[in-house]
């Protein structure tokens, strides 16, 4: 079994889409292990997106993550990782396949309501850093 870092970006928790994404991850058959909702800090967020921090958008994306509450999750099962990035779809909205979570919900690059981890180390750093 393995575990993935999941977070409901503030756009996703202020459309009140939560319920949705979290019925379809059980509906997928995997288990919610920990959840968290709340207003995270500027610190935890450029550390989590540490990756991006020379990129154009660094700021912008930062920004609006702050904009309000957020729901942490770890999310367990086989493959967990690759097929919740799956069932997340493409970063651009308008490459996200229909059927997907952002290609369902998003219509904005920066505001495309969730994040996934994208690998075994950064599922374990993640995982890490939001639930130590
Ligand atoms: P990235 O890690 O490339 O995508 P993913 O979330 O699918 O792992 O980018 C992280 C986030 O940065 C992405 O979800 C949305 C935001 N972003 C922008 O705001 N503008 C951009 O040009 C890019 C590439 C990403
Ligand atoms: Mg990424």
């Amino acid at each position: 079994m393995e575990k993935t870092f999941i977070m409901i970006k503030s756009d996703g928790v202020k459309r009140g889409l939560i319920g949705e994404i979290i019925g379809r991850i059980e509906r997928k058959g995997y288990k919610i292990t920990k959840a968290k909702l709340f207003q995270p800090g500027r610190e935890l967020i450029e550390e989590h997106y540490m990756e991006h921090r020379e990129k154009p958008f660094f700021r912008e994306l930062v920004n609006f993550i702050l904009e309000g509450p957020v729901m942490a999750l770890e999310v367990e099962g086989e493959s967990a990782i690759e097929v919740m990035r799956l069932m997340i779809g493409h970063r651009d909205f308008k490459i996200a396949a229909p059927g997907t979570i952002r290609g369902d919900f998003a219509n904005s690059l920066t505001e495309n309501i969730i994040h996934g981890s994208d690998s075994v180390v950064s599922a374990e750093r993640e995982l890490n850093l939001w639930f130590n």
